[in-house]
This record gives structure tokens, C-alpha cells and sequence, in this order.
């Protein structure tokens, strides 16, 4: 019991540490106060879907985006305005897009619970419901992030380049807290869906230097899609380019990784990520427990909560 007692501090402690990493987030925040904010979001991405293939993965890699940078509080939505310099001028963002579905959201949700649900939760909303409507898992998205009123353009310039090695890849997930094998291997499955643009991989298409990485096939159908001047937009997975698969990851195993950032995982000798990757090409179910469990881990990732920051009535917009 002495001993006990002797070690309570230290329990202590502890929790206060566990606590802050996972910041308080709740599957069931909403339950009094917008007890229908899940379905209105996955309605008004259903919709978005029906015109626009890309609605899904545009979404989710807004959250990402956004929880890169100082955590997920919305800062990625914020447009340049007074006190702000937009996280938009950043290369990592150069062509991000899917504002206009976040705003359809919005208004949505302040249609039934007006100043209630803020911007970074629909951004993890519509991610969780994005990758469950193109055949992916769904998981208990956790809830009750406040957004913020700041914006970090030079934090944005960190974001994860499709030209990083693997190296500065796993330093870059460190940097923000995620693993940098398991959380980086399976986040990158997002990439089962979704486009590029060829200004992003066309260096590897060089004849002259080819990728040893880079299937000789695929190159080829690759160059015909990125011809000189036409900055196309590629699907990510070549095999099933909506759908959320296992096939990012076979597609890593016979050298079609779209992004370079993509085939390292596969193809940097040694690499403990090569093994993830080959369990996850074999077992769909393995690789979809990891992507919820990463979403979630990502998610995490430094919110505001309490009364913090606030709730946007604009999500492009400080109140
Ligand atoms: C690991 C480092 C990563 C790098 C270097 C990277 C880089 C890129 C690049 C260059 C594009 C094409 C952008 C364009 O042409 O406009 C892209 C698209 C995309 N990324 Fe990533 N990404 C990474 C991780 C992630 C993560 C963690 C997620 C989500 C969990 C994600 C989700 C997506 C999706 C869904 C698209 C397609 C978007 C669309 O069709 O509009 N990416 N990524
Ligand atoms: C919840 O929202 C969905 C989608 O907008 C709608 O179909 C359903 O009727 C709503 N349920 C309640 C109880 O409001
Ligand atoms: C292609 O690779 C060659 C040889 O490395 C290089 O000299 C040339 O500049 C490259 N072309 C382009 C367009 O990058
Ligand atoms: C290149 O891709 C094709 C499928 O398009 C595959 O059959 C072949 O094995 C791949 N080659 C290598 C070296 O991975």
C-alpha cells in the first residue's frame, strides 16, 4: 500500500500526459446538441459524389492538410484576410481544392444546430465518410475540436512534398507526432483514390534518366497522358481510381506508385515501411483496421477543445 501510495504522483501525471495527447475528443460530443451531424454530412457528401468523382478524396486530403499544420483546427479553410496570410500560398497547397463541399456542409449543419459544429470537425467527418462511401472502413470519428484563429503559411510549407525521400517522408510524420512507419504506410493508402497532376511525378517520365523505380509499362501510359504543356490530372491508383482498396499497395509492388513519395515506401532498400506495405497489399482488412486507427491517430493531432478558439459561422472566415 506504501508503495502504492508512493507511486500516485507519478499515475498522475501520466493520465495528465494521455490526456493531452488525445485532447479530450469524443465520439458522442455532438449527441445533445446536433445528435444528426453525421448523417447530414454523409447526405451532403453523397451528393457532392453524384457530380464530381473526386468530392470524396478532395475532402479528406483537405483534413490532412489541415491537421499537418498545427493541428486540426480548421486553419487550411482560412482565406487570406485581416490578421491572416492564407496556409493556401504554400506549395503543399498549390491546387488544393473542395471548399465549395466543406461551405454545402456547413450550411447544411447551421440549417438544423446554427454555431454548433465547427469547421475542423466536419473536415474529420467528411473524411470518415468519404473513405466509407467509396468501399473503405468507417470508424467512430472523434469530435469536439474547436477551430482556430490563426493560420501558419510557414508551417504549410512543411507539408509533405511528392518529391521527399523517405527520410525527410518519416522525419515529416515524426515532426507532427504520427508513427513514422505504420501511420505513414497506411495514411498513404489514401492515395487509392483521387488524381495528380502530372507537374507533380512527370520527372520520373524523362527517357533520357528513367526511374528504376517506375514500371517501363506505366511509364509509357503515363507519358501519354503527360504530354508537354498538359499539366492532366492522373489518377493516383491506376487499377481502381475510386475505389478504396488495398490496390495503393499492390500497385507499390509492381513499381506503380504514381508519386515518387508513394514508391519509396515500397522501393527504399531496407526500409521497415516495405514490410507494412506488403501486409496490407495481401489483407485489405488489415490495411483498413490500420487507416482507421491512423485517421483517428491524425485527427488527434494538437485540436483546440473547451472554450478554445471558436466555431466559424463561415468556415473560410474568422467570426
Ligand atoms: C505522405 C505524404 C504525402 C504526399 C507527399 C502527398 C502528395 C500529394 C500530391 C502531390 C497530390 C496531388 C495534388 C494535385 O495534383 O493537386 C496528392 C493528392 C491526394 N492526397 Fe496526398 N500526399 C501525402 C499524404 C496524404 C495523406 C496522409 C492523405 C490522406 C489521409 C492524402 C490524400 C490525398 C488524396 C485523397 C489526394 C487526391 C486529391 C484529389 O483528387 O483532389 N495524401 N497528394
Ligand atoms: C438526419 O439527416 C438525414 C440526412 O440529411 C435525414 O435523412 C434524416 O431524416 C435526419 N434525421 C433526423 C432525425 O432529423
Ligand atoms: C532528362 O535527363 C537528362 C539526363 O539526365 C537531362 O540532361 C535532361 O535535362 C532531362 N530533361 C528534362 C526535361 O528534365
Ligand atoms: C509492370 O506492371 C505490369 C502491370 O501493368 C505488371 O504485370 C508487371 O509485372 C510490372 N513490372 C514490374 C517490373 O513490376
Amino acid at each position: 500500500m506504501a508503495s502504492f501510495k508512493a507511486f500516485m504522483p507519478f499515475l498522475f501525471v501520466v493520465c495528465l500526459m494521455v490526456g493531452s495527447v488525445s485532447a479530450q475528443l469524443s465520439s458522442t460530443f455532438y449527441d445533445t446538441t446536433c445528435p444528426n451531424v453525421s448523417s447530414i454530412v454523409r447526405g451532403v457528401v453523397e451528393q457532392a459524389l453524384r457530380s464530381d468523382d473526386r468530392a470524396g478524396a478532395k475532402l479528406i486530403r483537405l483534413h490532412f492538410h489541415d491537421c499537418f499544420v498545427d493541428g486540426c483546427d480548421g486553419s487550411v479553410l482560412l482565406e487570406d484576410q485581416d490578421g491572416i496570410v492564407s496556409e493556401l500560398g504554400a506549395n503543399g497547397n498549390d491546387g488544393i481544392t473542395g471548399f465549395n463541399i466543406v461551405n454545402d456542409i456547413k450550411a447544411a449543419i447551421e440549417n438544423v444546430c446554427p454555431g454548433v459544429v465547427s469547421c475542423a470537425d466536419i473536415l474529420a467527418l467528411a473524411s470518415r465518410h468519404s473513405v466509407n462511401l467509396a468501399g473503405g472502413p468507417g470508424w467512430e470519428t472523434q469530435l469536439g475540436r474547436r477551430d482556430g484563429r490563426t493560420a501558419n503559411l510557414n508551417g504549410a510549407m512543411e507539408l509533405p512534398s511528392p518529391f521527399d525521400d523517405l527520410s525527410v517522408l518519416r522525419r515529416k510524420f515524426r515532426d507532427v507526432q504520427l508513427d513514422d512507419t505504420t501511420d505513414l504506410v497506411a495514411l498513404s493508402g489514401a492515395h487509392t483514390f483521387g488524381r495528380s497532376r502530372c507537374r507533380f511525378f512527370d520527372r520520373r517520365l524523362n527517357t533520357s534518366n528513367p526511374d528504376p523505380t517506375l514500371n517501363s509499362t506505366y511509364a509509357d501510359q503515363l507519358r501519354e497522358n503527360c504530354q508537354p504543356g498538359r499539366d492532366t490530372f492522373v489518377n493516383l491508383d491506376p487499377t481502381t481510381p475510386d475505389t478504396f482498396d488495398r490496390n495503393y499497395f499492390t500497385n507499390l509492388q509492381s513499381n506503380r506508385g504514381l508519386l515518387e513519395s508513394d514508391q519509396v515506401l515500397f522501393s527504399t532498400s531496407g526500409a521497415p515501411t516495405i514490410s507494412i506495405v506488403n501486409s496490407f497489399a495481401s489483407s485489405q482488412s488489415q490495411f483498413f483496421t490500420a487507416f482507421a486507427q491512423s485517421m483517428i491517430n491524425m485527427g488527434n493531432l494538437g485540436p483546440l477543445t473547451g472554450s478554445t478558439g471558436e466555431i466559424r459561422t463561415n468556415c473560410r472566415r474568422l467570426n
